[in-house]
Order: structure tokens, then sequence, then C-alpha cells
């Protein structure tokens, strides 16, 4: 059963204003993403893969082209998306609890009802026990735990995530990796995931889109046909080394062409 599109990106270009004149990050990227896709996004450094995310999230404007979900254009940052970025944005003066309640503070639900879904996202992040915990107290793991638990708890349709493992040891990633897959299947929702390691972005998407460099644009869009639940055993798959050897082998063109150009 095919889902219906949640999220178009149209011919979607982005220009900054540099010191030394314009730069364009983005050249033009066109991608429809259905409902509950898990869609990792990689690329070299430089391409453009945060700025897209931002320009989704509505955090940042499109130059040229546009963003739909639901058919609808993207004018601004919505309750409709969540983000979870790598760096720990939490707040060091609230507990987990209030971490994840303060997502909720504009919402129309009851204290009853806020609560009730707090200690659910509490509870799927691996988190009980922890929630009068201060950040500080908690593991860079789980700090990203709260971070995803906050995100998820006004039930976005839509959740963007920016390196979020980025900063983590090779050990808790891959516990994170196994997490998130569980709380996705879980709690159905799109998800744009950015990373720069493949084997992350190839073990939790059913599809993975590599951006060519300077500008960005979509160089390959590529289906993961891999069974679900995965579990880590899927890495010495042949199917998975298939997909992996390809999308390193563009990784790999575009990071010569970038450095070409940059003369390293
Ligand atoms: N606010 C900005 N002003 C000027 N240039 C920017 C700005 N944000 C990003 N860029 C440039 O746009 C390009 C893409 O950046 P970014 O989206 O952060 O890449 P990635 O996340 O793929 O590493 C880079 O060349 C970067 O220097
Ligand atoms: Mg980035």
């Amino acid at each position: 059963m095919s889902e219906p599109v949640k999220l178009s990106v149209v011919q979607v270009g982005k220009t900054f204003k540099g010191n030394d004149g314009p730069v364009t990050a983005i050249e033009s990227i066109s991608l429809d993403i259905p409902q509950n896709q898990f869609v990792s996004i990689v690329g070299t450094s430089g391409c453009g893969k945060s700025t897209l995310l931002n320009m989704i999230g509505g955090l940042d404007e499109a130059t040229t082209g546009h963003i739909l979900i639901d058919g609808e254009p993207v004018r601004g940052p919505g309750r409709d998306r969540g983000f979870v970025f790598q760096s720990y944005s939490l707040f060091e003066w609230m507990t987990v609890e209030g971490n994840i309640r303060f997502a909720l503070e504009k919402s129309a639900l009851s204290k009853p009802e806020k609560q009730e879904l707090v200690a659910h996202f509490v509870n799927a992040v691996g988190l009980s026990g922890f929630q009068n915990a201060y950040p500080k107290q908690l593991s860079g793991g789980m700090r990203q735990r709260v971070a995803i638990a906050r995100a998820l708890v006004y039930q976005p349709a839509i959740l963007l995530m920016d390196e979020p493992f980025g900063a983590l040891d090779a050990q808790t990633r891959g516990m994170m990796q196994e997490l998130l897959l569980t709380v996705w299947e879980n709690h159905r929702v799109t998800v744009l995931f950015v990373t720069h390691d493949v084997d992350e972005a190839i073990f939790l998407a059913d599809r993975v889109v590599v951006l060519a460099s300077r500008p960005g644009r979509v160089k390959k869009d590529m289906m993961i046909d891999l069974a679900r639940s995965r579990t880590p055993n899927v890495l010495t798959d042949p199917t998975f080394a298939h997909y992996k050897r390809e999308i390193l082998a563009d990784i790999r063109e575009e990071t010569l062409k970038v450095m070409s150009l940059e003369r390293i």
C-alpha cells in the first residue's frame, strides 16, 4: 500500500548573501516524500543538507521554488514539524520532564493530558526513572533521547533530524539508532535524517538521498530494500554492502570535486 505524499520539495534553491557576494548553497532540489517514510540525506560537508532541513522546518526561506506539506506551502515553523539538532539544545535549569513538557507550553491540552503525553514519551525513549534528573546529570545519549522526546511530544507529522547522533561515541550511537527505529515504528512519522555516516543512513532509512556538492542537487535517490524490523545484523548483509558501495562512491566523487575546487 503506498502512502500519500506528505512533503514536496519543488525545485527549491537557496542563495545566501555572503560577505564576498552571493553563495548558492542549493541550486535546485526536488523531492516527493510519502507519509511515514524514513529518508536519510547524505552528502559532502557544505552541500546544503542543513540548509534544506532548515527550509523544510521553516527556519529559513527558499530563494526559488517551494515546499509543500499536504499541498500547503510552508510559511514558517509549525507544530507539524519537530527538530532534533546535533547540539544538545536542552534547558539546563529544567528537569527531563520539564524540558519535554515545555514543548507543550502552547498546547490547548489539559494539565493531566500533557502529563500523560510527557510520561508516555519519557518512557518511549527509555528515560523512565530519570524524569526528575537535570541535563547535566545525563550522558550525551540520554540528552539526545530527551531532545527526541521533546520533538515528538507534540506529535508532529514530520521529524527533522540534523546529524542528531554526530557527537556520540560509536556504541551509544548504535543504541540510539535502534532506539530511534523502535520509536519510529511505534509512532509513525515522516523522518528526514541528515548524517554523514553512510552505515547509519542505510541502517535507518527506507530511502537514501545523496546530495551533490556546491551547489546542492540530488545526485542519487535510492530505495533501501532491507526488511524491518532491522537489527545490527543487517550491517553484514550483502545487499547492505551493495548500497554502501554505491553511496560511498557517489560521496567520494563529490568530495574530490570540492577538493579540486578548493585546491586542498
Ligand atoms: N547563513 C549563511 N550565510 C552564508 N552562507 C551560508 C549560510 N548558511 C550556509 N551557508 C553556506 O551554504 C552552503 C551549505 O551549507 P550547509 O547547508 O550548512 O551544508 P551541510 O549541512 O551540507 O554541511 C555552505 O557553502 C555554507 O557555507
Ligand atoms: Mg550541516
